[in-house]
């Protein structure tokens, strides 16, 4: 008799990288056998998928494999793991905090889970796969072969027939060679390495025909890809033009990129190549040239400026995006003051912004004081994020009256809120808000509007209406397709 198919569940924090590696590490144990668990109670195998980039990512993951400790104790049959970059960078704290953890990953090792996992229930001892254990002794070659065993993990993947790969990521570089002084990643994602453009391409041209319209490429400084290829370099915008030619790609988007190694040449791959999205997500960090030099990020405000002017000038109707740290070491008013003068004349889309959260390990742990205190932290986060509030819905404000392509992506987060109070109740109210979809624009902007269940998927011409900063209101603009319905309600 066939035993019952044992069940993952896994819970993904952080970056879109992480989101991909559970993907792939879900794929990996689904070819093993493995079904997904809505829940934990029916689990038998539970991953933390971990950020490390702050203090507060690493609290939060703590704090969830702490909630597993019951159940573990119930069930000593459970695996509990722990991996991404919390895994790498502290697994004896890990232990020392949460010995009910059976698993250890690094995100260098991830295609070793399922092996781990049978060695776990064999064994009943505890399993530990991390990349700098194994290379701190070895030298810079063996290194990146070390790291690049990996590769398998996305060579190997393989989506169910019903995964929704509408919007797919495609890993295009591994890792980070930067080391800003406040970063964590170098430390726990390894050296940067570029992916052979055709496993890339190949990627692709599999997701597209399991329906992929939408592929983002990812990395850590992703402008910066270059692979040799027969000892000929393939560059960022060589890239984009292989994957713009895969026959049935609708749009083609990319994060993150990293200013100090940009080339016009990307401007002009995103205004000529017909997939690639006017969207840019271009951290700057500060707006202050001192703090840029003590973050050692090699590049000045002037050169984010231009950068900023060219965008306009080459990319019409481009939209961009930033990170900020503030509080960073000895980052004084003045100087934050150039950071919102510098978000004042950007005119981002939106901003992420974060306080400055001090990394073991880092430059700045080891040289720089962490002396801005958390309430002006605090102070300066509310501040920026007020100013760039007021920009954004200006910024979304002047797109009333145009029209543009969304992609629909599903039901509006308040048509599958109003859904489930409608079935809870088991009543029907008049207007069906179940019809309420949601896109996104090539800008990279959230469109909410009345549609059809079976416009999801599609991309459609949609007029916009109205703004918040952070939502667009639209009407289908096919005449033949108008939805005449209610005025939609405001969501925030
Ligand atoms: N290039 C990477 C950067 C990873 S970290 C990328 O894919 O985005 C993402 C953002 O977190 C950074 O751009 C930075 O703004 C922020 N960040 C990184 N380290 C931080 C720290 N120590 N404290 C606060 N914010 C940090
Ligand atoms: Fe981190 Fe700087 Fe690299 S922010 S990921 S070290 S570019």
């Amino acid at each position: 008799m066939n035993q019952p198919a044992k069940k993952l569940y896994i819970e993904t924090m952080g970056c879109q990288m992480n989101v991909l590696d559970s993907e792939l590490v879900a794929g990996q144990l689904r070819h093993a056998g493995y079904e997904t668990a809505q829940d934990i109670a029916e689990a038998d195998v539970v991953l933390v998928n971990t950020c490390s980039v702050r203090g507060h990512a690493e609290d939060k993951a703590l704090s969830r494999l702490g909630q597993f400790k019951k159940p573990k104790h119930q069930n000593k049959d459970l695996v509990v793991g722990v991996m991404g970059c919390m895994a790498e960078r502290d697994p004896d704290g890990i232990i020392a905090k949460m010995p009910h953890v059976d698993l250890i990953c690094g995100p260098g090792e991830l295609h070793k889970i399922p092996a781990m996992i049978d060695e776990i229930v064999d064994s009943r001892q505890r399993s530990i796969a991390l990349a700098s254990s194994l290379s701190r002794k070895s030298t810079l070659l063996e290194r990146a072969t070390q790291y690049d065993s990996v590769e398998a993990l996305d060579l190997a993947r393989d989506p169910d027939p019903d995964e929704n790969v509408l919007q797919a990521y495609v890993r295009v570089q591994r890792g980070c060679d930067k080391f800003c002084t406040f970063c964590v990643v170098p430390f726990t994602r390894g050296p940067e390495r570029s992916r052979p453009p055709q496993q890339i391409v190949d990627e692709v041209k599999m997701l597209v025909d399991r329906g992929a319209r939408e592929i983002t490429l990812l990395g850590q400084t992703v402008n910066s890809y270059l692979h040799q290829e027969d000892d000929l370099p393939v560059s960022f915008g060589e890239l984009l033009a292989r994957v713009d030619a895969v026959p049935g790609l609708e749009r083609l988007r990319f994060v993150t990129s990293y200013p100090g190694d940009w080339t016009t040449d990307v401007f002009e791959a995103m205004r000529d190549l017909p997939t690639v999205c006017e969207y840019l997500h271009l951290p700057v960090q500060s707006g202050s040239d001192a703090v840029l030099k003590r973050m050692r990020r090699q590049y000045t405000v002037a050169q984010f400026d231009e950068l900023v002017h060219q965008a306009r000038e080459i990319v019409p109707g481009i939209t961009l995006a930033t990170d900020l740290i503030v509080g960073f070491c000895g980052e004084t008013d003045a100087e934050y003051n150039e950071t919102v003068a510098l978000v004042e004349r950007s005119n981002f889309k939106n901003i992420f912004c974060f306080k400055y959260s001090e990394r073991p390990a880092t430059v700045a742990e080891k040289r720089l004081p962490d002396d801005v205190s958390d309430e002006i932290k605090r102070h300066r986060n509310n501040d920026l994020l007020a100013v760039q509030q007021r920009i954004s819905v200006d910024h979304n404000q002047a797109m009333i009256g145009q029209e543009f392509e969304v992609l629909v992506t599903g039901y509006s987060k308040s048509a599958l809120k109003a859904q489930e109070a409608e079935q809870s109740r088991g009543e029907e109210t008049g207007w069906r808000r179940s019809d309420q979809l949601v896109g996104r624009t090539r800008g990279d902007q959230i469109v909410v509007f009345n549609g059809k269940p079976e416009q999801i998927g599609e991309l459609m011409p949609i007029k916009v209406t109205g703004a918040t900063a952070l939502t667009l209101f639209g009407e289908s603009a096919l005449s033949t397709n108008s939805v005449k319905s209610p005025s939609l309600p405001v969501i925030g």
